[in-house]
């Protein structure tokens, strides 16, 4: 990855934590549900506002580190709006951007904001970090109302 993507990826991250979108309870959500990385004793609530098979609304909340806000926050942001497919794609592109092998220097191009996540994989400690709120996401979409990052 050339020094120019790393810097955008880590600006897109860093705006993220400093200004995280959506990041509030929703207090007429249809799921909501919390995930916890067991390893550091973060956690994420995830609230979502499910109409029509569709991702009406998302917010989150709780405490975290840098990525794991960042990546709720981006995660509501690319969420919001979808159709349930489209949320399971969104998810399959993060797991592969956070275990590919391969640097892709479309990525940003082909996936948006979401590419900024790939940086993590040079950090394999920090994958729980970035998938916590999608873990989260996952959860509550099961009608489920906690998870952990060490869950299967
Ligand atoms: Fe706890 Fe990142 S250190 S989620």
């Amino acid at each position: 990855m050339s020094d120019d993507l790393e810097d955008l990826y880590q600006d897109i991250i860093l705006d993220h934590n400093r200004r995280p979108r959506n990041s509030h309870e929703m207090v007429d959500s249809t799921h909501n549900a919390e995930g916890v990385n067991p390893l550091c004793g973060d956690e994420i609530t995830v609230y979502l506002k499910l109409l029509d098979e569709k991702i009406e609304d998302i917010s989150f909340k709780g405490q975290g580190c840098a990525i794991s806000q960042a990546s709720a926050s981006l995660m509501t942001e690319i969420i919001k709006g979808l159709s349930l497919p489209d949320v399971r794609k969104q998810s399959d592109i993060l797991q592969k951007l956070l275990i590919t092998d391969e640097d892709n220097p479309n990525a940003l191009f082909e996936y948006g904001n979401l590419a900024a996540l790939s940086g993590v994989r040079k950090f394999p400690a920090r994958i729980k970090c970035a998938s916590l709120a999608w873990h989260a996401l996952e959860a509550a979409l099961q009608g489920k109302t906690s998870i952990t990052t060490e869950d299967e």
